[in-house]
Protein backbone atom coordinates (compact mmCIF):
# COMPACT_ATOMS: atom_id res chain seq x y z
CA UNK A 1 0.00 0.00 0.00
CA UNK A 2 2.81 2.28 0.87
CA UNK A 3 4.70 1.83 -1.97
CA UNK A 4 1.64 2.85 -4.18
CA UNK A 5 1.37 6.21 -2.39
CA UNK A 6 4.52 7.19 -2.36
CA UNK A 7 5.09 9.58 -5.42
CA UNK A 8 2.07 11.71 -3.85
CA UNK A 9 2.95 10.90 0.01
CA UNK A 10 4.26 14.34 1.16
CA UNK A 11 1.61 16.52 -1.24
CA UNK A 12 -1.15 14.46 0.37
CA UNK A 13 -0.43 15.29 3.60
CA UNK A 14 0.14 18.32 3.55
CA UNK A 15 -3.20 19.24 1.62
CA UNK A 16 -5.38 16.75 3.95
CA UNK A 17 -3.99 18.36 7.37
CA UNK A 18 -3.79 21.50 6.44
CA UNK A 19 -0.72 21.91 6.46
CA UNK A 20 -1.27 21.15 10.07
CA UNK A 21 1.59 18.39 9.56
CA UNK A 22 4.87 20.70 9.46
CA UNK A 23 4.00 21.99 12.90
CA UNK A 24 3.23 18.78 14.31
CA UNK A 25 7.02 17.66 12.85
CA UNK A 26 8.27 20.57 14.53
CA UNK A 27 7.15 19.30 18.14
CA UNK A 28 8.52 15.81 17.61
CA UNK A 29 12.23 17.81 16.87
CA UNK A 30 11.67 19.05 20.16
CA UNK A 31 10.26 16.43 22.14
CA UNK A 32 13.00 14.39 20.73
CA UNK A 33 15.18 17.39 21.62
CA UNK A 34 18.28 15.36 19.36
CA UNK A 35 21.87 16.85 19.97
CA UNK A 36 24.61 16.96 18.14
CA UNK A 37 26.83 13.94 17.18
CA UNK A 38 23.73 11.80 18.80
CA UNK A 39 22.27 8.52 16.86
CA UNK A 40 18.84 8.99 16.16
CA UNK A 41 16.64 6.12 14.63
CA UNK A 42 13.19 7.43 12.96
CA UNK A 43 11.32 4.11 12.45
CA UNK A 44 8.68 3.96 9.36
CA UNK A 45 10.35 6.99 8.30
CA UNK A 46 8.20 6.52 4.90
CA UNK A 47 10.20 9.34 2.12
CA UNK A 48 12.55 10.37 5.35
CA UNK A 49 10.23 13.63 5.81
CA UNK A 50 10.24 13.13 9.76
CA UNK A 51 13.51 12.40 9.84
CA UNK A 52 14.74 16.04 8.84
CA UNK A 53 14.36 17.69 11.97
CA UNK A 54 16.90 15.17 13.35
CA UNK A 55 19.55 15.71 10.56
CA UNK A 56 19.20 19.57 10.87
CA UNK A 57 19.79 19.37 14.84
CA UNK A 58 23.40 18.08 13.42
CA UNK A 59 22.42 14.38 14.75
CA UNK A 60 22.73 11.04 12.79
CA UNK A 61 19.25 10.08 11.92
CA UNK A 62 18.28 6.36 10.04
CA UNK A 63 15.63 6.69 8.51
CA UNK A 64 14.07 2.90 8.65
CA UNK A 65 11.01 1.57 6.78
CA UNK A 66 10.14 -1.41 4.86
CA UNK A 67 8.27 0.30 1.69
CA UNK A 68 10.95 0.35 -1.02
CA UNK A 69 8.36 2.17 -2.82
CA UNK A 70 8.97 5.11 -0.06
CA UNK A 71 12.82 4.49 0.40
CA UNK A 72 13.14 4.92 -3.11
CA UNK A 73 11.43 8.88 -3.14
CA UNK A 74 13.23 9.45 -0.15
CA UNK A 75 16.36 8.96 -1.25
CA UNK A 76 15.91 10.35 -4.45
CA UNK A 77 14.65 13.55 -2.53
CA UNK A 78 17.29 13.60 0.72
CA UNK A 79 20.55 11.60 -0.98
CA UNK A 80 22.30 13.11 2.31
CA UNK A 81 19.94 10.63 4.41
CA UNK A 82 21.02 7.28 5.59
CA UNK A 83 18.03 5.50 4.57
CA UNK A 84 17.94 1.63 5.77
CA UNK A 85 15.41 -1.31 4.37
CA UNK A 86 13.80 -2.92 7.58
CA UNK A 87 11.04 -4.36 9.29
CA UNK A 88 10.29 -2.82 12.45
CA UNK A 89 9.13 -6.22 13.82
CA UNK A 90 12.70 -7.48 13.82
CA UNK A 91 14.91 -4.67 13.12
CA UNK A 92 18.73 -5.41 11.22
CA UNK A 93 20.40 -3.21 14.20
CA UNK A 94 22.55 -4.80 17.14
CA UNK A 95 20.67 -3.82 20.74
CA UNK A 96 20.98 -0.28 22.60
CA UNK A 97 22.29 1.35 19.08
CA UNK A 98 20.31 4.70 19.48
CA UNK A 99 20.32 7.27 22.13
CA UNK A 100 16.38 7.79 20.72
CA UNK A 101 14.02 6.23 18.75
CA UNK A 102 11.25 7.73 17.19
CA UNK A 103 7.98 6.62 15.26
CA UNK A 104 5.74 9.07 13.33
CA UNK A 105 2.23 8.14 11.93
CA UNK A 106 4.03 4.61 12.10
CA UNK A 107 3.04 3.05 14.89
CA UNK A 108 -0.92 2.58 13.94
CA UNK A 109 0.53 0.77 10.52
CA UNK A 110 2.49 -2.25 12.23
CA UNK A 111 1.16 -5.60 12.21
CA UNK A 112 2.57 -6.38 15.57
CA UNK A 113 2.36 -3.20 17.99
CA UNK A 114 3.60 -4.74 21.39
CA UNK A 115 6.53 -6.26 19.17
CA UNK A 116 7.58 -3.24 17.11
CA UNK A 117 7.36 -1.36 21.02
CA UNK A 118 9.39 -4.12 22.79
CA UNK A 119 11.95 -3.77 19.38
CA UNK A 120 12.53 -0.31 19.87
CA UNK A 121 13.07 -0.76 23.66
CA UNK A 122 15.75 -3.49 22.63
CA UNK A 123 17.80 -0.75 19.79
CA UNK A 124 17.61 2.26 22.60
CA UNK A 125 20.81 2.79 24.80
CA UNK A 126 19.58 2.58 28.36
CA UNK A 127 18.57 6.08 29.62
CA UNK A 128 17.52 6.60 25.85
CA UNK A 129 14.23 7.95 24.80
CA UNK A 130 10.97 6.98 22.63
CA UNK A 131 8.96 9.77 21.01
CA UNK A 132 5.60 8.25 19.23
CA UNK A 133 3.82 10.69 17.02
CA UNK A 134 0.40 9.43 16.11
CA UNK A 135 -3.05 10.23 15.45
CA UNK A 136 -5.04 10.26 18.88
CA UNK A 137 -8.59 11.01 20.05
CA UNK A 138 -9.66 14.84 20.22
CA UNK A 139 -10.10 16.11 23.53
CA UNK A 140 -13.55 18.01 23.56
CA UNK A 141 -16.28 15.89 22.42
CA UNK A 142 -17.78 18.39 19.76
CA UNK A 143 -15.08 18.96 17.64
CA UNK A 144 -14.45 15.12 18.21
CA UNK A 145 -17.68 14.88 16.45
CA UNK A 146 -16.83 17.16 13.86
CA UNK A 147 -13.19 15.71 13.23
CA UNK A 148 -14.69 11.85 12.50
CA UNK A 149 -17.10 13.40 10.09
CA UNK A 150 -14.13 15.01 8.28
CA UNK A 151 -12.61 11.74 8.55
CA UNK A 152 -14.83 9.44 7.31
CA UNK A 153 -16.41 11.51 4.36
CA UNK A 154 -13.94 14.16 3.39
CA UNK A 155 -10.92 12.84 3.80
CA UNK A 156 -11.09 10.23 1.35
CA UNK A 157 -13.32 12.83 -1.01
CA UNK A 158 -10.15 15.32 -1.19
CA UNK A 159 -7.55 12.24 -1.10
CA UNK A 160 -9.25 10.89 -4.11
CA UNK A 161 -8.15 14.10 -6.16
CA UNK A 162 -4.86 14.50 -4.67
CA UNK A 163 -3.36 10.39 -3.63
CA UNK A 164 -1.63 8.59 -6.12
CA UNK A 165 -3.67 5.57 -4.55
CA UNK A 166 -6.96 6.94 -3.31
CA UNK A 167 -7.96 3.64 -1.59
CA UNK A 168 -5.04 3.57 1.29
CA UNK A 169 -6.95 6.79 2.80
CA UNK A 170 -10.22 4.99 3.31
CA UNK A 171 -7.80 2.46 5.20
CA UNK A 172 -5.85 5.98 6.92
CA UNK A 173 -9.32 7.18 8.30
CA UNK A 174 -10.55 3.66 9.59
CA UNK A 175 -7.55 3.10 11.10
CA UNK A 176 -7.77 6.31 12.99
CA UNK A 177 -10.87 5.45 14.63
CA UNK A 178 -10.03 2.26 15.77
CA UNK A 179 -6.23 3.39 17.17
CA UNK A 180 -6.25 3.45 21.16
CA UNK A 181 -6.61 6.80 22.76
CA UNK A 182 -4.00 8.73 24.73
CA UNK A 183 -4.02 6.31 27.92
CA UNK A 184 -4.53 3.61 26.32
CA UNK A 185 -1.50 3.82 23.95
CA UNK A 186 0.34 4.93 27.20
CA UNK A 187 -0.24 1.73 28.70
CA UNK A 188 0.88 -0.18 25.85
CA UNK A 189 3.94 1.23 25.74
CA UNK A 190 4.28 0.78 29.50
CA UNK A 191 3.76 -2.71 29.36
CA UNK A 192 6.39 -3.17 26.92
CA UNK A 193 9.09 -2.18 29.20
CA UNK A 194 9.38 1.56 28.61
CA UNK A 195 9.27 4.02 31.60
CA UNK A 196 8.13 7.53 32.48
CA UNK A 197 5.83 8.03 29.94
CA UNK A 198 3.60 10.78 29.67
CA UNK A 199 1.97 12.86 26.24
CA UNK A 200 1.28 16.08 24.80
CA UNK A 201 -1.70 16.61 22.56
CA UNK A 202 -1.39 18.75 19.37
CA UNK A 203 -4.43 20.21 17.53
CA UNK A 204 -6.75 19.25 20.40
CA UNK A 205 -5.94 16.03 20.17
CA UNK A 206 -6.00 15.04 16.81
CA UNK A 207 -2.33 13.97 17.12
CA UNK A 208 -0.44 12.47 20.28
CA UNK A 209 3.18 12.66 21.33
CA UNK A 210 3.91 10.38 23.39
CA UNK A 211 7.82 10.56 25.19
CA UNK A 212 9.54 7.47 27.84
CA UNK A 213 12.67 6.60 28.59
CA UNK A 214 14.63 3.42 28.33
CA UNK A 215 15.26 2.06 32.58
CA UNK A 216 18.57 2.74 32.90
C1 LIG B 1 2.17 6.95 7.23
S1 LIG B 1 3.81 6.49 6.81
C2 LIG B 1 4.79 7.54 7.85
C3 LIG B 1 6.07 7.99 7.20
C4 LIG B 1 6.85 9.07 7.96
N1 LIG B 1 7.24 8.63 9.29
C5 LIG B 1 6.09 10.37 8.06
O1 LIG B 1 5.89 10.86 9.17
O2 LIG B 1 5.72 10.90 7.02
C6 LIG B 1 3.92 4.92 7.61
C7 LIG B 1 5.14 4.11 7.21
O3 LIG B 1 5.19 2.93 8.02
C8 LIG B 1 5.89 1.96 7.26
N2 LIG B 1 5.75 0.65 7.90
C9 LIG B 1 4.61 -0.02 8.20
N3 LIG B 1 4.91 -1.19 8.77
C10 LIG B 1 6.27 -1.26 8.85
C11 LIG B 1 7.19 -2.23 9.35
N4 LIG B 1 6.77 -3.38 9.90
N5 LIG B 1 8.50 -1.96 9.28
C12 LIG B 1 8.97 -0.81 8.72
N6 LIG B 1 8.15 0.15 8.23
C13 LIG B 1 6.81 -0.08 8.30
C14 LIG B 1 5.24 2.09 5.89
O4 LIG B 1 6.02 1.50 4.87
C15 LIG B 1 5.12 3.62 5.76
O5 LIG B 1 6.20 4.18 5.05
Amino acid sequence: MFDRVADRYDLTNDVLSLGQDRRWRRAVGSAVAARPGEWILDLAAGTGTSSEPFHAAGAVVVPCDFSLGMLRVGKHRRPDLRFVGGDALRLPFADATFDAVTISFGLRNLNDIDTGLREMLRVTRPGGRLVVCEFSRPTWAPFRTVYVEYLMRALPAVARRVSSSPDAYVYLAESIRAWPDQRALAERIMRAGWSAIRWRDLSGGIVALHYAERPG
